[in-house]
């Protein structure tokens, strides 16, 4: 089965207007070189969402949100709902990443209903998982990874695109990575995961790695058995280092 690679950049709480230069930047280098071999997706901040989905239309870049709500609407001062979001012009809407499951409280079942609702609102959620590295030091990764997986993703995933992005927590904006080896332990046992219970719907989920993917190291971890993409921090918010990234596709 060949899957589509998939390069979603994370910019986190980074970006003003003026960063739509860098979407530019990236745009003009994606029409101009050899066609990517990915789907390329930015997930900006909500205030320049819509603008970062205008401008990245002409040039196959898609757009996602970085978190949404459970609910469709209501009294959630601060939040936005996914239909909000698809509204904006997101295709797609990280769920669960470790910097909310932290900061937020999130639990999987928190995660799993933000999934459904992005699932109801017609985006593709990019569900996150992974583990600490006392969790890894312990021998717990897998097991740890594996319950996040039951806990967070919905069993709409049965007839729903979903994407999961495995991203050890350690590794998040460290400039360390696992080894080569161990990304592949993890996602073979993620896929072993997916098959099991959504089965040839599980055969073809995407499953990203994030965690400190740079230009440097990102041919070696993309050509990862079942490494289907990456989830980009840091390195996503220059255009240059950002292509460089989807070249190693
Ligand atoms: P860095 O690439 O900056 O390590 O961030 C990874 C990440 O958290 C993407 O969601």
């Amino acid at each position: 089965m060949t899957i589509t690679p998939l390069i979603a950049g994370n910019w986190k709480m980074n970006g003003l207007r003026s960063s739509l230069d860098e979407v530019a930047e990236l745009a003009g280098l994606l029409t101009t070189g050899e066609a990517p071999r990915a789907l390329v997706v930015i997930c900006p901040p909500a205030t320049i969402l819509h603008t970062v989905a205008s401008a990245g239309a002409t040039s196959g870049i898609l757009a996602g949100g970085q978190d949404c709500h459970t609910a469709v609407s209501g009294a959630h001062t601060g939040d936005l709902s996914a239909s909000m979001l698809a509204d904006a012009g997101a295709q797609y809407v990280i769920v669960g990443h470790s910097e909310r499951r932290a900061a937020h409280g999130e639990t999987d079942e928190v995660v799993r209903a933000k999934a459904e609702a992005a699932i109801g609102a017609g985006l593709k959620p990019i569900i996150c998982v992974g583990e600490t590295e006392s969790e890894r030091d312990a021998g717990n990764a897998e097991a740890v990874v594996a319950s996040q997986i039951t806990g967070s993703i919905p069993d709409a995933a049965g007839q729903h695109e979903v994407i999961v992005a495995y991203e050890p927590i350690w590794a998040i904006g460290t400039g360390r990575t696992p080894s080569c080896e161990e990304i592949g332990q993890m996602h073979n046992a993620i896929r072993r995961q997916l098959v099991e219970r959504f089965g040839e719907k599980g055969a073809s989920t995407r499953i990203l790695y994030g965690g400190s993917m740079k230009p440097m190291n990102a041919r070696e971890i993309l050509d990862i058995e079942n490494v289907n993409g990456g989830l980009v921090g840091g390195a996503s918010l220059l255009a240059k280092d950002f292509y460089t990234i989807i070249s190693a596709v």
